[in-house]
């Protein structure tokens, strides 16, 4: 019998690593918990430790761990550093990141430069450095597996498949919350409506990113980098049913689909296994007539102007991309302070990518420097932009009272 292979968690507390460590429950004969990394939710950590009993917890917020007295100092380490050494950690065969945001792109360059395979959900590391990825996976060695389903999905379709068999993909997007509204309606919007998504249980950032379809836009560039498809070769439909996760359509006319019932816990099992497939009778509840119907719609492109952004940075190439997903970020964030009215999200992100200088991307440093850039020039717009915003809310009550 095989070993089980040993897994290192970097985001274990947030939505992805918490579903990572449910699939690892149910198979403790496969795979093992080497290390778990979160930010700072310590209080999350130390349940999993106890539970996993990995070798190494880390917490990345050094300050936040150093302020804890209470726990035990053998296994728990802090710093960003050691967040970079666990995904480079030599007794360690897969790395999951689940981490959000930009700041995923370097333990993704740290695990494929050792030669690891990467079970890769932050798809904002593809998004701001794709060609370092796939250039440190070629020098490294490491193996790339999306954990996102459209790509798994993609990645399930193509299996035995020349590339150049394949015309085009389509990903699917749920259309989130605000499928069918218009734009007046979601100027009210607020951060708890847009944290209601109708079929994925997710972070809050991805769920702000599936309302605006931003994160549709960063799946196109994803799968541009991870499949090489041009930009012109990638659609996107809404299916609000969130069933079928992408289809592929090769040259011959033959379109190869791949469905599931809408839980992370499928994709991120086959890319623990893949290319094997792991018997998991909790995950085996499709049913074609509860499914019933099954739609596919156009993308509503003047609601959710982020889509369009996001696939025309992508086009643009170079750190385009960066300054995007840097800009998204800033806005989403002062979106769920409540900085920021939900409209004013892409009015934020325009405003950045037409102001902020790209570059070809070379190396880390060109990413990094463009990302605090971009993150500047975000919070000054949301400055600009949020205080117009809060001016007009206040008008409304008034008007209203
Ligand atoms: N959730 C999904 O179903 C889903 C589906 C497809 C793709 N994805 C992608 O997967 C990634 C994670 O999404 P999520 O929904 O799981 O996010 P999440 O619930 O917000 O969790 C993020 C995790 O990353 C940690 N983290 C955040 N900032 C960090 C930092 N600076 N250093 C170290 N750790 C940090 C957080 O730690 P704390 O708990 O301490 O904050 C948390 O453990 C995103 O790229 C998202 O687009 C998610």
């Amino acid at each position: 019998m095989r070993a089980p292979l040993r897994v290192a968690i970097l985001g274990s507390t947030g939505s992805i690593g918490r579903s990572t460590l449910e699939v690892i429950r149910r198979h403790p004969d496969r795979f093992q918990v080497l290390a778990l990394v979160t930010n700072r939710s310590l209080d999350g950590l130390v349940e999993q430790v106890t539970m996993f009993r990995p070798r190494r917890a880390v917490v990345a917020d050094g300050a936040a761990l150093a302020a804890r007295q209470d726990l035990p100092r053998a296994n728990w380490e802090g710093g960003r550093e050691a967040l970079l050494s666990v995904a480079s950690d030599p007794d360690v065969d897969v790395v999951v990141n689940g981490l959000v945001g930009a700041v995923g792109l370097e333990p993704t360059l740290a695990a494929l430069q050792s030669g690891k395979r990467l079970a890769l959900a932050n798809k904002e590391s593809l998004v701001t450095g794709g060609p370092l990825v796939l250039e440190a996976a070629e020098r490294g060695g490491g193996e790339l597996i999306p954990i996102d389903s459209e790509h798994s999905a993609i990645l399930q379709c193509l299996a035995g498949s020349d590339r150049a068999s394949v015309a085009r993909v389509v990903l699917t997007a749920s259309g989130g919350p605000f499928r069918g509204w218009n734009s007046n309606a979601l100027e009210g919007v607020r951060p708890s409506d847009a944290l209601r998504h109708p079929t994925w249980e997710m972070g809050a950032k991805i769920t702000i990113d599936s309302a605006t379809l931003a994160n549709k836009a960063l799946e196109v560039i994803e799968a541009h980098f991870l499949y090489g498809i041009p930009y012109d070769d990638i659609e996107v439909v809404v299916h609000p049913q969130s069933v079928v996760h992408s289809f592929v359509e090769f040259v011959d006319g033959s379109v190869m689909a791949q469905m599931g019932f809408p839980t992370m816990e499928l994709p991120i099992l086959y890319a623990l296994s893949h290319p094997e497939r792991v018997d998991d009778a909790r995950l085996r509840t499709f049913d074609p007539v509860r499914s019933s119907p099954l739609s596919f719609e156009e993308v509503d492109r003047d609601l959710f102007p982020l889509f369009e952004l996001g696939v025309e940075a992508g086009r643009r190439g170079g750190t385009a991309p960066a300054v995007f997903n840097a800009a998204n970020e800033v806005a989403v964030e002062a979106f769920l302070d409540e900085r920021l009215g939900f409209p004013s999200i892409s009015a934020v992100v325009e405003m950045v990518l037409s102001e902020v200088q790209t570059c070809p991307v070379t190396d880390v440093a060109d990413v990094l420097e463009v990302d605090r850039t971009a993150r500047a020039a975000g919070c000054a717009a949301v400055d600009r932009v949020g205080s117009a915003d809060r001016e007009s809310s206040v008008r409304k009550r008034r008007v209203g009272a």
